[in-house]
């Protein structure tokens, strides 16, 4: 089959289009004809050789699939040859065939693309886990979601005003993508260039009360505004540290302010937690992609072969939500 290989780790470069054996599913698994994926922030990373996928899955790139399924591997029940499918992957998207475990899978609505389907599976998922189970994020809360330009933050823009619509959304973002952020749904936007400290802008717009959720993956320089934004009993959830790894923390405030710090991840985690997920995801947000409430905001589609222009595109922030590899005809 035709897969994205990498020749070394390194810049777009090194991505090739080669010929690899297709992979056979194993227990609990289902072998999916790819129809198309998407980029991912951490594909960039893994390219460069400093995230390696977990231990067993695919070396290829490609954290998400929609496609059609074209073999059951031993044990499955639920799911037929041919259903229409997205899923997320432990690794192996960017290729003609990826397995998925049978419980990450969700059907893919009669009214949705398959490159619409290829954008939900990592960034909404992302988005949901950390805002929603994790986050316990309600109707009627305020939240800051920092990169609201980006594939997490536009799904966290929409699966907020879905599924919390008189939610408060306060969302950094850089100048050049503010007016499309203010389009999604944010309430309040700062641009992040201007203004790194966005605690007092925060502090002012919720009359000093601060804000009960913040979703953040700028790590370090963002722990003390982060902190200083956040109300009694708020949540700071990490899903990234791109401006480092360590920072001061004031534990009292912390602790007197009933607040909490949450770190997470969803690739790594054990296959029946991320099926607890995706059940959970499926019940509460996949019917809102159904009746179009929520429509996957795609900057472009890309074909197999135009794949280094799709990472570079990611590479120079040139997107606004999601970039798409289609892969199957
Ligand atoms: N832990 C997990 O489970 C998990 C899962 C998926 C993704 N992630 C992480 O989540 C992050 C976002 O992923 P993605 O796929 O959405 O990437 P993306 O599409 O590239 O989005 C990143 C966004 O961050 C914005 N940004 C850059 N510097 C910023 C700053 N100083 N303040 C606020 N925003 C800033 C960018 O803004 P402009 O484009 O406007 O410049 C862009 O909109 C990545 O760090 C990724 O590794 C974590």
């Amino acid at each position: 089959m035709k897969a994205v290989l990498l020749e070394g780790f390194g810049g777009a470069e090194v991505l090739k289009v080669g010929e690899v054996d297709k992979p056979t599913p194993k227990e609990n698994e289902v072998l999916v004809k790819v129809m198309a994926t998407s980029i991912n922030r951490p594909d960039l990373v893994q390219r460069e050789g400093k995230y390696p996928p977990p231990p067993g899955d695919s070396e290829i790139l490609g954290l998400e699939v929609s496609g059609i399924i074209e073999a059951l591997g031993p044990n499955v029940a639920g799911w037929k040859v041919g259903d229409r499918v997205m899923s997320l992957v432990g690794g192996g998207g960017y290729a003609e065939y990826a397995v998925a475990y049978a419980n990450h899978l969700m059907p893919i609505p009669e009214s949705m693309t398959f490159e619409e389907a290829a954008c939900v599976c990592e960034s909404y998922i992302t988005a949901f886990l950390n805002i929603f189970m994790l986050g316990e994020f309600k109707d009627g809360q305020t939240a800051i979601l920092h990169g609201g330009g980006g594939g997490v933050n536009t799904a966290g823009i929409q699966l907020c005003r879905a599924l919390a619509p008189t939610s408060r959304l306060i969302v950094t973002a850089s100048p050049e993508k503010m007016e499309r952020v203010k389009a999604v749904g944010a309430d309040l936007l700062i641009n992040f260039r201007e203004t790194p400290d966005f605690s007092e802008i925060v502090k002012e717009y919720t009359s000093k009360k601060g804000v009960d959720l913040v979703l953040d993956h700028i790590g370090a320089k963002y722990l003390a505004p982060n902190m200083n934004s956040l109300a009694y009993k708020g949540k700071l959830v990490i899903i990234g540290v791109t401006s480092g790894i360590k920072a001061e923390l004031n534990l009292a405030l912390m602790m007197v302010k009933r607040q909490q710090i949450i770190g997470s991840v969803l690739r790594s985690r054990p296959v029946s937690e991320k099926g607890e997920i995706v059940a959970e995801f499926t019940r509460r947000a996949l019917p809102k992609f159904a009746d179009r409430t929520i429509i996957p905001i795609i900057e472009k589609v890309f074909t197999i072969d135009q794949v280094a222009d799709a990472h570079l595109m990611m590479e120079e922030d040139k997107h606004f939500g999601k970039i798409v590899l289609k892969i199957g005809a």
